[in-house]
């Protein structure tokens, strides 16, 4: 009989790959010279990273009947990538603070953040063909396709934030390129190194596609919603900075009167002092969007376990649908 997989096993696996994937990482970029363009990547893989992609990436590999160590290196490898797009991405929001400390080109600047982040992008590849794998070439593949779809969902990111007539479809379109395509990509590498079929290789994309879509919506509620200090993050940068988010869009569309009015400010003038992001709070709070919000995080996750049933490892299933769901309700 097998033991069923309680949330507190997959909170046990996590804590244990979380110390795993951050003591390797703590390996990473031990050069001191030049200073400038190491440090800064030490510097941020030493915050709270919640390590979550390349935990999908271990989690995938022993769902499909492998062994996690095959796929470490790449799980690795995809941490890596992750906070190279994070040090640009702080550039690009005029981001002050992650993780409760300043940024990489607010601590340096920003010719050392881009610089920084450009040599991780190298290092990652490096790891990344390291991995006990001998399906290198579609590993690389993997990266460089999320790597490019990346940087389209932060270049729609930016013309959306100067777009007054953004829909809901296109901050869909967005955050499945910026954000769910690395998730799921993750997962297809965990897949790939430990030599999952093309048939598993589409349910894990496809499971990555669903929670990663689920994940950028919560990071956006989060961004204004989250307990103070809690994101480490400026709160209501979203609106400051006049992003595009389902809160936003979808807040325009149930309000009317003097609230739509000031909705509609934050379009137009692309964005809203930080005085004034207490106000916007309890607006969302007050039009229903905050209940739709949870709905649809709640309905992609679903879909997302839905994904799953085909895959051959019944243990290796249960511990992604867990940490789905520990998504799915996380307030950090
Ligand atoms: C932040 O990702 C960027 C988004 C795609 C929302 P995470 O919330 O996973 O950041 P870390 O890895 O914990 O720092
Ligand atoms: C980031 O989206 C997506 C990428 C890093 C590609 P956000 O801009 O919302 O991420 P945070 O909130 O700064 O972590
Ligand atoms: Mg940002
Ligand atoms: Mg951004
Ligand atoms: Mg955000």
């Amino acid at each position: 009989m097998t033991t069923p997989i309680t949330q507190e096993l997959v909170e046990i696996k996590y804590t244990l790959y979380h110390k795993k994937i951050n003591d390797a990482l703590g390996l990473c970029f031990e050069r001191e010279s030049p200073a400038t363009l190491y440090a800064p990547a030490r510097y941020i893989l030493e915050g709270k990273g919640k390590r979550i992609r390349p935990f999908l990436t271990l989690l995938a590999a022993e769902a499909v009947c492998g062994s996690s160590d095959n796929a470490f290196k790449v799980a690795l490898a995809v941490e890596i990538l992750h906070n190279f797009t994070l040090i640009h991405d702080d550039i690009m929001d005029q981001a002050e603070l992650r993780h409760g400390r300043a940024t990489v080109h607010k601590q340096w600047n920003i010719n050392a953040a881009i610089l920084s982040g450009d040599m991780m992008i190298a290092y990652a590849y490096e790891l990344a063909l390291q991995a006990k794998s001998n399906r290198h070439a579609e590993l690389v593949h993997i990266l460089n396709h999320a790597n490019i779809t990346i940087c389209e969902g932060q270049a729609l990111d930016m013309e959306l934030e100067g777009k007054n007539d953004a829909t809901i479809a296109d901050y869909l379109d967005m955050i499945a390129k910026k954000t769910g395509r690395l998730i799921s990509a993750s997962l297809e590498a965990g897949g790939v190194a430990a030599d999952g079929t093309d048939e598993q290789l589409q349910s894990l994309v496809l499971f990555g596609e669903k929670i990663g879509r689920a994940f950028q919506i919560q990071d956006d509620y989060l961004d204004i919603m989250a307990k103070e200090g809690k994101s480490g993050k400026m709160a209501g940068g979203d609106i400051i900075n006049g992003k595009k988010t389902y809160l936003l869009l979808r807040s325009l569309e149930l309000s009317s009167g003097a609230d739509h009015d000031l909705l509609n400010s934050i379009i137009i003038n692309k964005g809203i002092g930080a005085e004034r992001v207490a106000e916007v709070k309890t607006l969302f709070m007050r039009c229903g969007v905050l209940e739709e919000t949870t709905a649809l995080i709640n309905k992609d996750t679903e879909e997302a376990l839905a994904a799953l049933d085909n895959l051959p490892h019944a243990e290796g299933r249960e511990y992604l649908k867990g940490f789905a769901n520990i998504l799915m309700n996380r307030d950090f």
